[in-house]
């Protein structure tokens, strides 16, 4: 089975060929397009600038591709969740692509698509999770654990109750005057800190339940720094990713003794964090539990996620996800 994917949720327009090779997801081509750059003036991403590159770049990375109908099975496509203009970029590229080669065409969650990752391997004789996992996506827009029963049973079981830690991470870095995406900005500042600063608050960290919070950080962190001449902007940023970390270190520590699965996954841009990835991976180990973490370029957003999703799980539905998505029934 080969499919062609089409990613366009966010700020990137990533296309990929893929295939399944014993139960492990085999990625041939994967090519990426982001007008991020475009986005680092505003300190964020603007919407309409994001469509309106990925409506000029996706041809091109199709033609760039090169495949043709006679080598695909079927083409799947991110659906949602995502930035509404974004999508339709790809989902009807897709459709379009799909009713002129005559294949099916699938619509994936774009939480799943990070979820599989974890599948592609780089060698055949390297390790793909174990069923049921436990997986915490943690990007720009969500931060959720999921628990996967199988490749066709998953369900959300806890997440944050209003900011994502990826958001977190950009507005903090954008009250501390570091460019966008934040998450980087951040970790790579906090290794030039040469002094602690007074510990901001690790929201919700002792309540039971695997609910976060991550919007009233930025809020003690602009208390913090508005009241300071000269901010150390190292220190802040060292001392705000070591809160965002033990908070959704200790949740998942909490998750995995509550569900005891056989492998945990920890996904999504957020994922490309050093500290979080040591981190999470001493607590699963400690706990018996099989880490997985994709490679720093399937961490962020791609396609090659995208085809891993199509490869490998049934259920990719929009389920569980309240965020808008342009509907493929009409195909
Ligand atoms: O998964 P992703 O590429 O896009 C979404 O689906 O949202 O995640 C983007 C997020 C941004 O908020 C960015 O600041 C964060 O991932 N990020 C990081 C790091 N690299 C990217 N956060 C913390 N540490 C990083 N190294
Ligand atoms: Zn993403």
């Amino acid at each position: 089975m080969k499919v062609l994917a089409i990613e366009s949720s966010c700020d990137e327009t990533a296309v990929a060929v893929a295939n399944l090779n014993n139960g492990k997801v085999v990625i041939e081509k994967n090519l990426i397009a982001s007008s991020a750059e475009m986005h680092v003036k505003y300190g964020g991403i603007i919407p309409e600038i994001a469509a309106r590159e990925q409506l000029s770049s996706i041809i091109p990375l199709l033609k760039e591709v090169g495949v043709k109908e006679d080598n695909i099975d079927k083409i799947v496509v991110t659906f949602g969740p995502g930035l509404m203009g974004s999508l339709l970029i790809g989902t009807e590229t897709a459709k379009a692509l799909a009713w002129v080669w005559r294949k099916d065409v699938e619509g994936i969650n774009h939480m799943i698509g990070h979820v599989a990752a974890n599948w592609i391997v780089d060698n055949p004789e390297d390790k793909v999770p174990n069923f049921p996992c436990l997986a915490l996506v943690v990007s720009g827009g969500h931060t959720d654990f999921l628990w996967i029963e199988s490749k066709n049973e998953w369900s959300w079981i806890g997440g944050t109750r209003d900011d994502a830690a990826g958001e977190a991470y950009d507005k903090g870095a954008r009250l501390l005057g570091l460019p966008y995406p934040g998450g980087v900005a951040i970790e790579k500042i906090s290794a030039q800190a040469t002094r602690k600063v007074k510990k901001l608050p690790r929201p919700m960290l002792n309540e039971g339940g695997l609910e976060m919070s991550f919007s009233g950080l930025k809020a003690a962190l602009a208390k913090e720094i508005n009241n300071t001449e000269t901010v150390d902007k190292a220190a802040w940023a060292k001392e705000y990713n070591e809160a965002i970390v033990e908070v959704l270190v200790k949740k998942t520590e909490l998750a995995i003794n509550k569900k005891k699965p056989a492998s945990f996954l920890l996904c999504g841009g957020v994922a490309a964090n050093s500290l979080l990835r040591e981190n999470l991976k001493h607590t699963a180990e400690t706990l018996g539990v099989d880490f997985f973490v994709p490679k720093f370029s399937y961490c962020t957003d791609n396609a090659a996620m995208i085809a891993a999703a199509g490869l490998i799980f049934e259920d990719k539905s929009e389920r569980d996800f309240k965020s808008p998505n342009p509907s493929l029934e009409n195909y």
